[in-house]
Order: structure tokens, then C-alpha cells, then sequence
């Protein structure tokens, strides 16, 4: 059996932020879906790079430029093994998951759809995995359909048929784990599905990717996006995975430096992949930071943080089903280290502002998810706690002897 509740011992000294304390109180980090903490190696990796060998990539003649050329290109290549990519040229970097979706739906989006079409997405959505595809829905006079999601927090599998069949869609873009609910979708049903129904295939693995491995050949999906900052790496800087036929097949998007073969006033030509969709000087420091992040998920053990996030999870809720008054909102069999709750008759964010003073951090509101919390009748929004590798049983224990404390405070 894996070793898991030893886990956070043998990496808590990675993180100095975890030190720290918030209002006199030990910090009790519970926000880690919004955004994970660094270990040191990331933190020395961007320090050193700024500190040693910065430079801008691809253009310079001197010997900076080629290290921090490589660092950079090496941070792609890491990305690109880490998900199984066929190549590097596969891998888009972009500022977060937001970016990598607007460029899908921007480029692909302007392309290919028209009138008749439909992108069909879940009602689990991030607003990123929406607003973008609205947008360019508009534009072109298509439509954007929800899949719904059931009472459990699981998808609602023959809605999502029935709507294949009933909307013919071009494009599934949907959420590989949801941050609202914790739900993981089964993903690679879902891209065949889709692919038998002649839909192209989106996945939004923002919150997978610090949580299970990931491998885009199994999933037989045709576009995978991630950001680095809840994956241990730097906020600014994610990615996008597109099979590479496609993406040679799509316009670019942004224009400018970078993405050129040739240009003059007489007509420009493009590079080729991936530079085509990186127009500009890129995220550098946060290229390579990215690259030492999977490095050091991998030196820990995905598996191990999968089976580590997985037990905590059953803790919370269990610890949390002796609170009569707490309703978890998600109870799907497969999630990851995500437990959203409400109280009746309290508002989440005055019990997260409670937590707060006793320096518990978690997220409460609506989480980005504003269609879902419509659609589960939950105005205020949920209080929200999550995990990662380095959160305690301990931590969980306080943060729900703190939720009593704030519950009879409000009462
Ligand atoms: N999407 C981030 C969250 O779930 C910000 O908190």
C-alpha cells in the first residue's frame, strides 16, 4: 500500500511559505485550487535564471541567449513528456489555461465555426471555459449548449448523449476535474464519444494536472490546457497541447514578433509550430520554473499525491458528516482534493472570514462557476477547502474545529 500519510512530512520543508503565520495563528494553506505554493526548487529555479543567465530566447548571438534558450525549450519538452505529447512542437506556452482556451477558441473558433454550429460545454464550467467560447459564438452566429450536471456533482452522461446526438456539435470542451465540485470527469469516454459524434475535443486539465497523471494519446483528446501556478509552477504561464495536424491547420492568432517566418507590406508569412501561436517574448523565467515544477511532482510521485489528495478528501467528508448542519456540495465517487460546503443561514463568506482570524485560508463565492451555482440554487456561493500534496490531516482537523468555533459565533 502507498505511504501516503507521510507524505506532506517528507516535503513541508520544500515550502517556506508554510512557516508562516497569518494573525498570530499557524498558517493552515486550504486555497489550493485557486492557487498552489512553491517549493524551493521552483523559487531557486526562477531566482537563478533571473539572477544568472537572464536573457531574451531564439534571437540573441551570445552565450546568455543560448542557455536561457535552452532552460526555456527544455521547460516545453518537460511539459510536453509529462502529458505525452507527440512532440514539443505541440506545446503552445500561453499566460494560464484563460489564455490557451481564448487562443483555441480565437483561432479554431474564427476558422471553423458558422451559423449551424454548436460547442457544446457542461454546466461544471470555469467561466474560462465558457466566456470564450461565447464570445466567438457571437461572432460567428453559433451557439453554446450545456451538459447538465446532476444533484451529486457528477455529469449527467445521457444528457451529455442526447445532446451529441441532438446538437451535432464541432467542438466538447469540457472540465477534466471541476475546482467548484472536485468532480473528475471521466475524460476519455467523453473525447470518444465526442470524436464518434465527429466533435473535436477541449480539456480543461487546470485542476488536474497538480492532482493525477495526464497522458493526452489515453484520453484521445485534441486540445489539453493547463496553467502552472496550481500546479506548483509560476502564476502568467500555462499551456496549451493541440494535436499537431490541427494546430498546423489553424491561423494564428496574435500577431507580431516571434510567430514571422517573413514579413514585409507586401504580405507576411508564419513560422511554423510552435512559434506561430507565441507571438512576442514569452513568460521565460516562467517556462523554465514550469519545467522544474513537473520535475518535482514527478521526484515526489504523482500517484503518491493522487492517493495522498484522495484519502484526504475521505477524511473531510467524513470529519465533516458529523457536522449536522454542513452540506457538501459534491459528492462525486472520483474527485480531487476539492470540498465545497455551505451552512444554511450563513453566509460563506463571513464563516471564511472567521476561518481567516484563525488563519485558516479557503476561497468562498462562487469560484468562477456562476452558471453551476445558478443551477445548484446557490446564490452565495460555496466556502470552498482544497488540498495538495503537502496538506495535513491535522490541517483539515483544524480548519473544521475553526468552522465550529465560526458556526456557534454566528448563530
Ligand atoms: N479558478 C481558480 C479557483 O478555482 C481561481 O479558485
Amino acid at each position: 500500500m502507498m505511504d501516503t500519510l507521510n507524505l506532506p512530512q517528507r516535503i513541508r520543508q520544500d515550502f517556506p511559505i508554510l512557516q508562516r503565520k497569518v494573525h498570530g495563528k499557524d498558517l493552515v494553506y486550504l486555497d489550493n485550487a485557486a492557487s498552489a505554493q512553491k517549493p524551493l526548487a521552483v523559487i531557486e529555479g526562477q531566482r537563478e535564471y533571473l539572477s544568472n543567465y537572464h536573457s531574451n530566447i531564439h534571437r540573441g548571438a551570445h552565450h546568455l541567449a543560448q542557455l536561457a534558450t535552452e532552460a526555456f525549450e527544455g521547460g516545453r519538452q518537460k511539459i510536453a513528456d509529462h502529458i505525452g505529447a507527440q512532440g514539443s512542437e505541440e506545446i503552445i506556452f500561453t499566460g494560464g489555461s484563460t489564455d490557451a482556451i481564448n487562443l483555441v477558441a480565437q483561432a479554431w473558433g474564427r476558422a471553423n465555426l458558422t451559423s449551424k454550429d454548436t460547442v457544446l460545454v457542461t454546466q461544471m464550467e470555469h467561466h474560462a471555459n465558457i466566456v470564450p467560447w461565447q464570445m466567438v459564438c457571437e461572432e460567428r452566429g453559433a451557439k453554446v449548449v450545456p451538459v447538465k450536471v446532476r444533484e451529486d456533482g457528477t455529469l449527467d452522461l445521457d444528457h451529455f448523449a442526447t445532446c451529441l446526438e441532438r446538437h451535432q456539435p464541432k467542438m466538447v470542451a469540457f472540465v477534466h476535474a471541476s475546482n467548484t465540485l472536485g468532480t473528475i470527469n471521466p475524460a476519455q469516454a467523453l473525447c470518444a464519444q465526442a470524436k464518434a459524434a465527429g466533435a473535436l475535443t477541449l480539456v480543461d486539465g487546470s485542476q488536474a494536472l497538480p492532482h493525477f497523471s495526464i497522458d493526452v494519446q489515453t484520453l484521445g483528446c485534441d486540445f489539453y490546457v493547463a496553467t502552472g501556478h496550481k500546479a506548483y509552477g509560476p502564476t502568467g504561464l500555462g499551456f496549451l497541447y493541440g494535436r499537431k495536424d490541427i494546430l498546423e491547420s489553424m491561423p494564428p492568432w496574435r500577431g507580431g514578433g516571434e510567430m514571422i517566418q517573413r514579413v514585409s507590406f507586401q504580405g507576411t508569412t508564419y513560422n511554423g509550430l510552435p512559434h506561430k501561436f507565441e507571438a512576442g517574448t514569452p513568460h521565460i523565467s516562467g517556462g523554465i520554473a514550469m519545467g522544474i515544477a513537473l520535475d518535482w511532482m514527478n521526484g515526489v510521485g504523482i500517484e503518491a499525491i493522487h492517493a495522498h489528495e484522495t484519502a484526504l478528501v475521505q477524511h473531510a467528508h467524513s470529519a465533516l458528516g458529523t457536522l449536522p448542519a454542513v452540506r457538501i456540495i459534491g459528492n462525486a465517487p472520483e474527485k480531487v482534493g476539492v470540498v465545497s460546503l455551505v451552512i444554511d443561514g450563513m453566509h460563506p463568506y463571513d464563516l471564511g472570514t472567521l476561518l481567516d482570524g484563525q488563519g485558516i485560508a479557503v476561497r468562498t463565492g462562487h469560484h468562477c462557476t456562476e452558471p453551476l451555482m445558478d443551477h445548484l440554487g446557490l446564490s452565495a456561493g460555496t466556502l470552498r477547502m482544497s488540498f495538495a500534496a503537502y496538506t495535513t490531516r491535522e490541517e483539515i482537523d483544524r480548519a473544521i474545529i475553526a468552522l465550529e468555533r465560526a458556526m456557534n459565533m454566528l448563530r
